[in-house]
């Protein structure tokens, strides 16, 4: 029986399995991976979750195993509005919506807005997961470059500005503002009110992406563009997995009631609702003021890490070689010489030098990235690192 008659057009479409061949590379010991945007293992807490787990089974068997509200758990959405409130977004529990993992909560977001047909912005380049469930609505994507000081206001100004001429402006713009993936890249205050007033000027909503927001090892605190909106047109969506564990699987949708009202109506055909077991440890390391704990532990390694990458990026990279300062986050952004092909190469890095990084043009919704790479320094230790960026440096230089 031949399958590909009964795929469907998007499973179909040549896009890009960068993110599934990443997850790959966790499986294999061999390799020193600068490739997936993982947290630390060290920062994981075992033996605290064994502890909370067992004790919330013993307290309350029922509630840990059986289904949550839509929403998420009350207790879990109150204390999240707190958070919220605190990190100066003033929320209250209606405001949230609980989901699993932040990636779900774009396509719930995706569900909520879009037909077919519809604009929307992404800046360039941008988080592969982002572009990934973007790809499986039938929309037209454009793109803004991101410099040193993020999303470049004035080129978005450019094309709602053109959009406009072709009576065809966009609804939502999706940025990660604060340490981007994969740039590391931080949009300034100054830009992040010229994005708001342009939003309230062409009339389009702002999802705010801050999975990295709360990392930041160096410069000064900038508040979200959230935290700056006084029209309410930011969607914000938070998650722990950078800051706690990937594994519980817990995010959430900042938001007007009246969207997060739809996004639960369209969450309920989706999965639901989120584990009530990854739930309530969030709740729980909250409470016990663990999570706040792990961010300063988090924020150290991470200084310590970016500071060595960089370090060996500027000792044994070719000239011509040029990368990000991230202030905070996971990643720094390589830009080589002209002519190195980054995803050429990439097969060879990973084979002879046992090294992995994601090639440039996996994070472009158009064309880009030939000859750029993101290396996401929180997961390889310190030794990795110094053995690490050295064979990478020889590999990508001696095979061009
Ligand atoms: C910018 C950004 N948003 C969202 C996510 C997804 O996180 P989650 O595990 O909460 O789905 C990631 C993960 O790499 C990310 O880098």
């Amino acid at each position: 029986m031949d399958l590909q008659d009964y795929f469907s057009d998007l499973t179909r479409k040549p896009g890009s399995s960068a993110l599934a061949e990443l997850f790959k590379l966790t499986e294999r010991p061999d390799i020193i991976s600068f490739a997936g945007g993982f947290p630390a293992p060290e920062m994981f807490l075992p033996g605290e979750t064994a502890e909370v787990t067992r004790q919330l089974l013993e307290e309350d068997p029922s509630t840990v195993l059986g289904y949550s509200p839509t929403p998420g758990f009350s207790a879990l959405r109150e204390y999240l509005a707190e958070r919220q409130s605190h990190l100066g977004m003033p929320a209250a529990a209606g405001e949230l919506l609980v989901t699993s993992g932040s990636l779900q909560g774009l396509d719930i977001l995706g569900r909520v807005f879009l037909n077919r047909g519809d604009r929307i912005i992404v800046e360039a380049p941008t988080y592969l997961g982002a572009l990934s469930t973007f790809a499986s609505y039938d929309i037209r994507i454009d793109s803004v470059p991101v410099d040193d000081e993020g999303l470049d206001t004035a080129r978005l100004a450019e094309l709602l500005e053109k959009n406009r001429c072709q009576d065809s402006l966009p609804k939502l713009l999706y940025t990660v503002p604060t340490f981007q993936n994969p740039s590391g890249q931080t949009m300034s205050q100054r830009r992040r009110q010229e994005l708001l007033d342009l939003a309230g000027c062409f009339g389009f909503l702002i999802i705010e992406d801050n999975a990295y927001g709360e990392l930041r090892f160096a410069g000064e605190e900038i508040p979200t563009l959230k935290a700056l909106d006084a029209d309410n047109r930011v969607i914000y969506l938070g998650t722990f997995s950078k800051v706690l564990s990937p594994g519980i699987r817990i995010g959430w949708i900042h938001a007007a009631t009246e969207i997060v009202e739809r996004a639960i109506l369209v969450r309920q055909a989706m999965d639901q609702c989120s584990n009530s077991l990854g739930q309530l440890l969030a709740l729980e390391f909250g409470r016990r003021g663990l999570i706040e704990k792990q961010i300063n532990k988090t924020i150290h390694l991470l200084g310590e890490r970016a500071g060595l990458t960089l370090d060996l990026l500027a000792s044994e990279f070719p000239a011509g070689t040029t990368w990000t300062n991230p202030e905070g986050g996971f990643y720094t952004w390589v830009t080589l010489p002209p002519g190195i092909d980054t995803a050429q190469l990439l097969s060879h890095c990973i084979e002879e030098a046992r090294v992995a990084y994601v090639a440039g043009i996996a994070f472009y919704a158009g064309k880009g990235g030939s000859n750029q790479l993101r290396l996401c320094y929180s997961q390889p230790s310190l030794d990795d690192i110094a053995r690490g960026i050295p064979r990478l440096a020889k590999a990508l230089t001696n095979s061009h």
